[in-house]
């Protein structure tokens, strides 16, 4: 129910024209890079609070991310997994919410795979991490 909701504010905001637009550069992917490794670290020490904050700021980044690459145009993997890394997001709230740390730390994994494979098609760099 909520993943709806989100979906559709965000076409309302698309809609509008006037959401705030980022741009994915090292900058932002770093700082994306050190909440999603608080996020596991505070999933393994079982910190419900620490990993809520560290999720909900991925949940917003995700958003971004999806909403820079439908602006980019041509990015229709990109948007996906931005998609189901905000999904994925939103699980990981529910069930660090619930203290389910073990489905956390699954749902966090298959979070961290998103990463990379993004990174395959859209990180054109030497080193893909
Ligand atoms: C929708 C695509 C996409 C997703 C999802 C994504 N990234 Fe990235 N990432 C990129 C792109 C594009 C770059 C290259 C940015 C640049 O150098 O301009 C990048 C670069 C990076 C870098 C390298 C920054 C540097 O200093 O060169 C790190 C670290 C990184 N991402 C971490 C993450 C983490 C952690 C996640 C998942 C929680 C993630 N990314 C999810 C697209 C994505």
């Amino acid at each position: 129910m909520r993943t709806l909701m989100l979906g559709f504010s965000l076409i309302v905001m698309t809609g509008g024209a006037s959401a705030a637009q980022v741009t994915i550069d090292e900058d932002y992917m770093q700082t994306m890079e050190d909440r999603q490794k608080s996020l596991s670290k505070n999933i393994g020490v079982q910190n419900a609070q620490g990993a809520n904050e560290d999720v909900k700021e991925l949940e917003d980044m995700f958003g971004e991310v999806e909403d820079y690459y439908v602006h980019k145009g041509n990015a229709t993997d990109a948007v996906d997994w931005s998609k189901d890394s905000k999904d994925l997001s939103i699980a990981i709230e529910k069930y660090v919410a619930a203290k389910d740390f073990d489905n956390a730390t699954v749902a966090a994994t298959t979070l961290a795979k998103t990463c990379k494979a993004c990174h395959r098609v859209y990180k054109k760099d030497k080193e893909k991490k």
